[in-house]
């Protein structure tokens, strides 16, 4: 757990970065940082490993004021993953990955062991571990920057906007990793992000920084989407947060079991018989019974993705939306299982939610 109490931070130059900071960090959750440049998301991250000492209040670790731990002690306990990876250009990934380690002492042979071990943790091809930064896409550099902070097993991972400096497919599939990798690691993580996208998706509390160096707001994302705090809070979530907060929503839709495979490899996926002379819409299968595409006579759509049972009802809405029957296909790691029925998953959105 970390406890920010009453803290403050001015620079010598008199900018002030942070003012009068409460916030507890719980243990093992995914806490991020999120707000418009210079409003103190660095500053506040970075008094953590004290690279940034505060003017007035204190920290606590695990119930410790951080101010009387020898900062090594601090540091070792806590990974760091900065803005553009920051290797070192003339190391190669797995020397990079084994810095932290070789700085606790390890031998070099145990090091590169274990950098190893955290280089497959955030799946970079092994082909990949000789290799100079320069020589990575800037996707593969931030895994590595990743594993490096991951390599010593910290329990505290600080990662300041470790994802910012990626195209938006590769930076959505480094989430996607982040979020896997939290169901094996159990360290607690402050994560530090200006795309309040980014936050929703990835956090389990956000803290909405504003100008000022203030926070607005410290609430778990649904909250934040449902009952913003003031009109910077909102103003940040955006438009269309009615939509997204359907994605905190969990579903409990019936799923319709398939039909048989057909000739083709296409299954009945719906009840209704179709409303065209050609018939009704059938789901073609691949051999893995993955979703293809919905075919009807000369017609053939791609049956994208489908809704993960469960997902919520922003993915349940979005699945039936995009398909040509009047159902989404219900996938289970990636094989289809069934069908959600489209005016049972409208229904379900009309039911007003019991949010007190
Ligand atoms: N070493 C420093 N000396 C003086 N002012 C500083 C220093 N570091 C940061 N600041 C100022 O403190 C404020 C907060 O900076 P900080 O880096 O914490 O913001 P941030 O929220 O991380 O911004 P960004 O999103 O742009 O990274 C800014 O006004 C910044 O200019
Ligand atoms: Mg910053």
């Amino acid at each position: 757990m970390i406890e920010f109490e009453g803290v403050s931070k001015t620079y010598p130059d008199g900018t002030t970065a942070i003012e009068q900071l409460d916030l507890v960090v719980p243990s093992g959750s995914l806490t991020v940082f999120v707000g418009p440049s210079g409003c103190g998301k660095t500053t506040s991250m970075r008094m953590i490993n004290r690279m940034v000492e505060p003017t007035t209040g204190r920290i606590l670790v695990d119930g410790e004021d951080i101010a009387a731990v020898p900062t090594v002690r601090l540091r070792q306990s806590m990974g760091y993953v900065l803005q553009g990876a920051g290797l070192f250009p003339h190391r190669t990934a797995l020397d990079n990955a084994a810095t932290t380690l070789r700085l606790t002492g390890m031998s070099r042979a145990e090091a590169r062991e274990k950098a190893r071990d955290a280089l497959r943790l955030v799946r970079l091809r092994p082909e990949l571990d000789d290799r100079f930064p320069s020589q990575l896409s800037g996707g593969q550099q931030q895994r590595v920057g990743v594993a490096r902070a991951l390599a010593a097993d910290p329990p505290v991972l600080l990662m300041d906007e470790p994802f910012s400096a990626v195209d938006p497919v590769v930076r959505a599939e480094l989430q996607a990793e982040l979020l896997h990798l939290r169901k094996t690691l159990s360290q607690t993580i402050v994560f530090v992000t200006h795309d309040i996208d980014e936050a929703l998706l990835l956090g389990d509390r956000i803290a909405v920084f504003g100008p000022g160096g203030t926070v607005h707001q410290y609430a778990k994302p649904q909250t934040i989407l449902e009952r913003p705090a003031d009109s910077f809070v909102a103003q940040m979530v955006g438009r269309d947060r009615g939509f997204r907060s359907l994605g905190f929503q969990t579903d409990d839709l019936p799923v319709h079991p398939l039909g048989e495979r057909d000739a083709q490899g296409a299954v009945t996926a719906h009840s209704s018989e179709g409303h065209s002379a050609e018939g009704p819409w059938r789901l073609l299968l691949d051999e893995e019974g993955g979703p293809v595409a919905w075919l009807r006579g000369e017609s053939r759509i791609p049956a994208g993705e489908g809704h993960v049972a469960g997902a919520g009802l922003r993915s349940a809405l979005d699945a039936v939306l995009a398909s040509p029957a009047d159902a989404a296909v219900v996938v289970d790691e990636g094989r289809a299982v069934g069908w959600l029925d489209r005016n049972a998953v409208l229904r379900a959105l009309s039911v007003p939610e019991d949010r007190s």
